[in-house]
């Protein structure tokens, strides 16, 4: 299993590749999955500036692309100084495949990591559970 430090260094490699012409905010993210496979992803931003797509949900997009199916670590890597939270659209994507007790690291000062587990993140989610019954 990779270690987090380790994680980051694929997050950080991934971000090299952000699409991001018009934020210029470059983004990298890396996944480990409960079966121990690792997935990344960058954002990809659009000249339709609504069209951008978040590093994280391409990330999540890759690992159900392969067939992984839950995640159970996630690493976030930005450019900038002050860090990068995941964004609230991003909080619910990576939620559809992680328990509430996963751990999110996001950089909040370079190579540092702000570390909260998704359920402080999102809390009383919005999930499947919600979805039809009595
Ligand atoms: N971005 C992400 O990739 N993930 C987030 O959780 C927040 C925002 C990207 C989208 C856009 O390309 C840039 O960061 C600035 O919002």
């Amino acid at each position: 299993m990779l270690t987090t430090e380790q994680m980051l260094s694929k997050a950080k490699a991934v971000r090299k590749n952000a699409y991001s012409p018009y934020s210029t905010c470059c983004v990298g993210v890396c996944i480990r999955t409960t079966d121990d496979q690792y997935f990344t992803g960058c954002n990809v931003e659009n000249a339709s500036y609504g069209l951008t797509q978040c590093a994280e949900a391409n990330a999540v997009g890759n690992m159900i692309s392969a067939g992984a199916k839950e995640i159970a670590e996630v690493v976030i890597s930005s450019d900038q100084p002050k860090g990068f939270p995941p964004c609230g659209a991003c909080r619910q994507v990576l939620r559809e495949f992680a328990k509430p007790d996963v751990d999110i690291h996001f950089t909040c000062q370079d190579d540092i990591l702000k570390t909260y587990t998704l359920s402080a993140l999102l809390p009383d989610a919005f999930t499947e559970d919600y979805l039809g019954g009595e």
